[in-house]
């Protein structure tokens, strides 16, 4: 186990060892337990976290704040619109002065080309540890909380079959992060992962790569597929989702009409059928209800997304109270 994680940014897991990821995930249980048994843990007494936001959020804003609150340190909301960064304070700013104030700076934004850089340019400048809540091509407190859910609900990771999919949604061109990470960390956890989408929704390709060679080293294994029903044929788990042409269009209304071409891939009940008779459905959220989604799913028995958004807290304490303690 490495717990030597003190002042350590988490912006891409990938930069993180296996067993520094396994130790994550250790504490982040032992956190859910001692909640769970109404253990305090006052690990962060006084210390504060940044959470600046480019970019809407539920799930990450809320769970990021009341993990600080639990932790019992506190955790101040900073919006880009609201705030000079609207009139030119720059990333390098950011990250001196918002670390003169905290204890950690966490950020959100998807920018296409510019999210992963924004964070990376704050790391630079910034003396405490930073945080990502989600950029252009990575959201790795997500698919934390994704690897602990499924080694709950599925015990050893290590040979179970995981099918990331594309599914269609009209809301918005939604960040490629999820499947990005998805794919990267559970290959490092020896699954079997079926990456599926049409073949505009390709994911960049040295990110692929890394998700190859991550599966060829822990024994896993990994294929990119662009038949959905083929991807589902006995999954264990079945993590269907919408992100953006965003590698392949010109712009959002043409990712949009990309998209359209494939309105029928939804995660329904007939292609749930095809995955293994105890699979799990998984998503992020939000998901667009009867268009990405049937209700049937998303709302029926193998669905276990409340768990999966419970998670997020467990995951993302366990992340602050090892790199800002
Ligand atoms: N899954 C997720 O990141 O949710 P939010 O966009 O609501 O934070």
């Amino acid at each position: 186990m490495q717990t030597h994680l003190h002042g350590k940014d988490l912006i891409d897991l990938q930069e993180w060892t296996r067993e520094e990821v396994d130790t994550i995930l250790d504490v982040a249980f032992q956190l859910k337990r001692e909640r769970a048994l109404g253990i305090p843990h006052p690990l962060l007494r006084d210390r504060v976290l940044a959470m600046l936001f480019f970019f809407s959020s539920t799930r990450t804003r809320a769970s990021f704040e009341a993990g600080m609150a639990q932790l019992g340190g506190h955790a101040q909301f900073i919006e880009s619109r609201t705030t000079q960064i609207s009139h030119g304070d720059t990333a390098k700013e950011i990250g001196e002065i918002l670390g003169r104030y905290n204890d950690g700076i966490a950020i959100r934004n998807v920018d296409w080309g510019l999210g992963n850089r924004y964070i990376r340019e704050v790391a630079a400048a910034s003396r405490v540890p930073v945080l990502n809540m989600q950029c252009d091509l990575f959201h790795p407190h997500q698919s934390l909380a994704d690897l602990m859910t499924i080694m709950e609900k599925k015990g050893s990771p290590k040979g179970r079959t995981i099918a990331i999919s594309w599914a269609y949604a009209a809301s918005y061109q939604k960040p490629i992060s999820v499947p990005v990470d998805l794919a990267r960390l559970t290959t490092r956890y020896g699954m079997n992962v079926r990456l599926v989408h049409p073949p505009e929704f390709r994911l960049p390709e040295d990110l692929v790569a890394q998700a190859a060679e991550n599966a060829r080293t822990s024994g896993g294994s990994f294929e990119v597929m662009d038949d959905f029903d083929a991807g589902m044929k006995g999954a264990d788990i079945v993590y269907a989702k919408s992100w953006g042409a965003l590698l392949t269009a010109k712009d959002e209304e043409d990712g949009a009409a990309i998209a359209k071409k494939y309105t029928d891939w939804i995660a329904d009940e007939r292609r749930i059928a095809m995955a293994a008779e105890d699979a799990i459905y998984m998503h992020p959220l939000p998901a667009d209800r009867g268009i990405e989604v049937a209700d049937a799913v998303i709302d029926g028995p193998h669905s276990v997304v409340y768990d999966e958004a419970e998670n997020r807290i467990h995951a993302q304490k366990a992340v602050m109270a090892l790199t800002m303690g």
